[in-house]
């Protein structure tokens, strides 16, 4: 099937609210239509400011629907009816007030009990002015949309409509289709009924009570493979040290600090997981005696020693605890040759497949990764990607072999 050739017969709600990209909308809508989707178009109040709802109408062969109280539907649900059928929501262009009204569940409008109401995955391209896209409540609001799922197509920067230049543009056409085509392919529930435990973030060794050894692990490729795992239909058990990400929703949550805190809570859940995602970045080394009573500068004079110990290896554990069925994959962060040390710990672990980046091209906390899938296949280089793509990636790779 062609990229665009999975549009055909599907329904997508085209949410447009009062931002003056709306017109662009229009471009929109009459491509998902000539693709073959039926597009149904639920515009704002405020959208029809600035668009005739009778362009889209004309282009989509469908009227389109603005008001909740108009009885669309004579069983009193056509304030939920499109979310429930729907194979997938766009809302384009996405105004700040809609992404507000998302992110905390209101339910005001057409458009909002429409989200509310459905399961299908959700689309947002926001486009406003930069400093209404900078502003922290803005942003605080998209990172809550994106953490329960949310695919946001950024705006992009350049002139905008009050002629200033910045971040704010609506992201071309083609970049909104791509990612509505991206939700419908993994919305096949690659991962139903699967159990899958995905570790995440660093691990916290205590030096004293107020000190610890710790890496600069940020959690997100964890969380992003937990999040898309739950896309897939996954049951999603999220074994994390800690991290400033928000749990995704609908994910099982289990804290921890130490390595034997995770060691025991990868064991714990195993007997039962059709996959280990190992993602944490796990300490190798420990103090050797973390002391009781916090350390104090005026004992140690210019100088002190810290000793360290090997802490538990984990892989090593779970590769004499894992059952034959469940699929194990690790992480492996290098400076230097990545693939050959991931083939390495391939052997070494017996794992199914390692995900290996090379830590030296700004990869912790970013939002991107060049990653390398190595499994008893060969190695299978990745061009540069977000994470939320890399996760996605990887839960196909997992489905595959499930
Ligand atoms: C000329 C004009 C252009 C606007 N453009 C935008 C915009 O691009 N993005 C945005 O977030 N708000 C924009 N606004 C403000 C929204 O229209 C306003 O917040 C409205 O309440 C949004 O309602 P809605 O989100 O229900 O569509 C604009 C307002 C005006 C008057």
């Amino acid at each position: 099937m062609s990229q665009s050739g999975i549009l055909q017969g599907k329904l997508v709600v085209l949410g447009v609210s009062g931002s003056i990209a709306a017109y662009k909308a229009v471009e929109l809508a009459r491509r998902l239509t000539q693709a073959g989707a039926q597009v149904q178009v639920i515009m704002t109040r405020s959208a029809t400011e600035f668009v005739q709802p009778l362009t889209f109408q004309a282009l989509t062969y469908r009227p389109v629907e603005i008001e909740m109280f108009s009885g669309i539907d004579d069983r009193a649900a056509g304030h939920v009816s499109m979310g429930i059928h729907a194979d997938c929501i766009v809302i384009a262009p996405a105004t700040a007030h809609v992404v507000a009204r998302l992110a905390h569940g209101f339910a005001d409008d057409l458009l909002a009990t429409t989200v509310l109401a459905s399961s299908a995955p959700v689309i947002v391209a926001p486009a406003m002015e930069t400093h209404m896209w900078q502003n922290a409540a803005t942003q605080a609001n998209v990172a809550a949309l994106r953490s329960r799922g949310v695919r946001v197509v950024d705006p992009e920067e350049g002139e905008l409509a009050s002629g200033m230049t910045g971040q704010g543009r609506l992201a071309p056409t083609e970049k909104i289709e791509e990612a509505i085509v991206e939700a419908l392919r993994t919305r096949s529930r690659l991962l139903a009924g699967k159990r899958i435990v995905v570790t995440a973030g660093p691990t916290l060794e205590p030096i004293d009570p107020v000190r610890v050894i710790t890496n600069r692990s940020s959690g997100k490729m964890g969380y992003a493979v937990a999040l898309a795992a739950r896309e897939a239909g996954a049951d999603v058990t999220l074994v994390t040290g800690p991290t400033a990400l928000a749990a995704p929703a609908g994910v099982r949550l289990v804290p921890i600090e130490t390595v034997d805190e995770l060691r025991d809570a990868v064991l714990a859940s195993l007997p039962d997981a059709d996959a280990l995602v190992m993602a944490a970045a796990v300490s190798d080394w420990r103090s050797a005696e973390p002391s009781a009573s916090k350390l104090k500068k005026k004992d140690a004079g210019d100088e002190m020693t810290l000793r360290m110990v090997r802490a538990p290896d984990v892989l090593a554990a779970v590769a004499s605890a894992r059952g034959p069925r469940t699929l194990v994959i690790g992480f492996k962060a290098e400076t230097g040759d990545p693939v050959a040390e991931a083939s390495r710990m391939l052997r070494e672990k017996r794992l199914d497949l390692v995900v290996a980046n090379d830590v030296s091209r700004d990869v912790f906390g970013s939002d991107s990764d060049e990653v390398t899938f190595v499994s008893a296949d060969g190695a299978e280089p990745l061009p540069r990607m977000t994470k939320t793509e890399v996760a996605r990636r990887l839960v196909e790779k997992i489905a595959a072999r499930l």
